[in-house]
């Protein structure tokens, strides 16, 4: 007599209906879970042709017995719940009994299991009809291999997005369910390249072992028990920040989970820090107790209902901001300033500046004291590059007095007026049209690296930043392959400040992924986000030839009156209003 039941229709009725096989990724995750089930110590996942020709995943667990085997492959019959008050407990990750049955049924399926007892025996399976049920000879545990998925589903596969996108699903999966089990031992193979060779260890080894050795210094423990909830694992120093959302793992009783108001939690203790668009790099296992949450809600199993989500969200809050009160205190307060302004109060602004824009007269250098030396100047035959390069010690507009308040903004009076200046985005502009010019052309100016930069990536990443070689190049930036998915940083371009070399790498490759595709757009925003991050901050002391020669530069840029974001660069007070205000008319 077996383990495996057919469920009774009144519990079918009750497991939340639906397909669950839609791409390779969701096969290589319903069979993952039912090795994890089967108390497997070890898991080896291989991948042939992004899982259209074959995903086999190997497992050392408990294996299936002959007379559960055939039943195995029939809808709703698990080994893992009975009765419906079972439903409200769930401890296993599958309970539905339907993934074994559904990938049958799309693919050409084989599946060779052995228990402690018994000897092995094999099933075979095309397009859900049985084809052959035999002894055959293996050792202890159980694989199943799927082969020619949707083969029989041609409209499907039609559907998949493109290959290396898939793969990177299927990698996805590997990844977090290696995080979730770090004392599991998992490799993962594609075409016959291994991606992943993972030993049993703790969560923090095993963190290491797939996302690089960087991320020994980066990574915070967290550890908090309230109640009945206890929060583990590792949220990540303000390094780790990514533009994407990709590197948040939650794990709630062991079970991947995506949620969003579990998302912001984690989030929400680091947004004095960070800027809108940023999420830190987060791999947490929540346990509760099994009845305050429900499981059954969506046939994929990653969405889940929590009795108290109020409750739930403050747990997870508290224990994130417990763990990283050290580290935010000590981060530059003036990202802080933009997040903290109320919308209204925006608003306000932005009117008041709209109207200071307006008195902006189109050619604005022409009213610096001296414009006609600089007019002089300009009928000299060099081009407008060359005097940015020899530029240096030069002034082409005699400013006479050039101040600098609160340290980001600057002050100088022209013929009729006071302009005031946003040092950041003055020099953003500059950088942006610098390097949009070069890009298209022999590539902006390079200066080699005192201490060559190394930076790791993870595979999926590591493809991309091969393909933008030749547009980093462009940037300035000389890279070499070290292996093991790293690259060497030895120079880069010359206006970068030292330190923000690997920082805008990796931005403009989070950028690439986002947009799938060299296009123009994408180079204006790799263009936009090098001269974004290399230009002066607000809080950078100018001296007075500094000062001078930034709005120079600026007046010689196509734009000088907004940034590449947007954000106005001048505002002018006109002499007028300033009489105004004070009276005088
Ligand atoms: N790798 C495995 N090792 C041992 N038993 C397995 C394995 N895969 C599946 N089984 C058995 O087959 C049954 C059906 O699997 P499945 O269709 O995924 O449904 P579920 O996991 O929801 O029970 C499981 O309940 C389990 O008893
Ligand atoms: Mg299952």
């Amino acid at each position: 007599m077996g383990n495996i039941k057919k469920l009774k229709s009144n519990i079918v009725n009750n497991i939340a209906a639906g397909e669950i096989i839609e791409s390779p990724s969701s096969v290589v995750k319903e069979l993952i879970e039912n090795s994890i089930d089967a108390k497997s110590r070890k898991i080896n996942v291989f991948i042939k042709d992004y899982g259209l020709k074959n995903i086999t995943v190997k497992d050392d667990g408990l294996g299936i017995l002959k007379d559960d085997l055939k039943l195995a492959f029939s809808r709703h019959a698990t080994s893992k719940i009975f009765e419906k008050k079972d439903l409200n407990g769930i401890k296993t990750l599958g309970f539905r009994g339907e993934a074994l049955p559904s990938i049958a049924s799309v693919s050409m399926l084989s599946a060779v299991s052995k228990t402690s007892a018994k000897s092995a025996i094999e099933i075979k399976i095309n397009g859900g009809e049985i084809k052959s049920f035999k002894k055959a000879s293996s050792v202890e545990g159980t694989s199943v291999k799927v082969e020619n998925l949707f083969y029989n589903l041609p409209a499907r596969k039609k559907f998949l997005k493109n290959e290396s996108k898939e793969l990177n699903k299927i990698t996805g999966v590997v990844k977090a369910y290696a995080l979730c089990y770090p004392s599991i031992q998992f490799k993962y193979i594609h075409n016959n390249r291994e991606i992943y060779n993972l030993p049993a260890s703790n969560l923090k080894n095993r963190i290491i072992d797939i996302f690089g050795k960087r991320y020994s210094n980066s990574i915070i423990k967290v550890d908090y028990l309230k109640e009945d909830y206890k929060i583990e694992g590792f949220t990540g120093n303000m390094d780790l920040l990514r533009k994407r959302n990709v590197n948040q793992f939650i794990f709630l009783n062991k079970r991947l989970i995506k949620d969003s108001s579990i998302a912001k939690a984690i989030r929400n203790p680091y947004l004095s820090a960070i800027k809108r668009n940023e999420y830190p790099f987060c791999v947490l296992n929540i346990s509760m107790p099994y009845d305050s949450v429900d499981v059954n809600v969506h046939p994929n199993k990653n969405e889940v209902r929590f009795k108290n989500q109020q409750h739930i969200y403050h747990i997870i809050k508290r224990s994130i901001s417990e763990s990283i009160k050290h580290i935010v205190v000590a981060s530059p307060s003036f990202y802080s300033q933009f997040d903290r302004v109320d919308e209204s109060q925006i608003q306000n602004n932005l009117d008041f500046r709209d109207q200071l824009l307006k008195e902006i007269p189109d050619d604005i250098q022409k009213h610096f004291v001296n414009y006609q030396k600089f007019e002089d100047e300009k009928i000299k035959p060099e081009s407008m590059d060359e005097i940015v390069e020899n530029e240096l010690s030069q002034t082409y507009y005699d400013i006479n007095d050039i101040w600098q308040i609160h340290l980001k903004y600057l002050l100088t009076e022209i013929n009729g007026g006071l302009l005031i200046i946003d040092q950041h985005v003055a020099h953003e502009r500059i950088l942006y049209e610098m390097a949009k010019d070069r890009v298209d052309k022999n590539g902006l100016e390079s200066q080699t690296l005192l201490f060559p930069q190394y930076l790791e990536f993870e595979d999926e990443e590591y493809s991309h930043i091969v393909e933008l070689y030749p547009y980093l190049n462009k940037l300035g930036f000389r890279i070499r392959e070290f292996g093991n998915n790293t690259i060497i940083v030895e120079s880069s371009p010359i206006e970068t400040p030292f330190g923000k070399e690997l920082e805008i790498i990796r931005e403009i490759l989070d950028l690439y992924i986002k947009h799938n595709e060299i296009s123009s757009s994408f180079i204006d925003n790799m263009c936009a986000t090098y001269a974004c991050k290399a230009a002066i901050k607000a809080g950078e002391k100018l001296e007075s030839q500094e000062m001078k020669h930034l709005v120079n530069r600026l007046f010689f840029t196509k734009n000088p009156y907004y940034c590449p974001h947007g954000r106005p660069i001048i505002i002018n007070l006109t002499e007028d209003e300033l009489d105004e205000r004070f009276e005088r008319k």
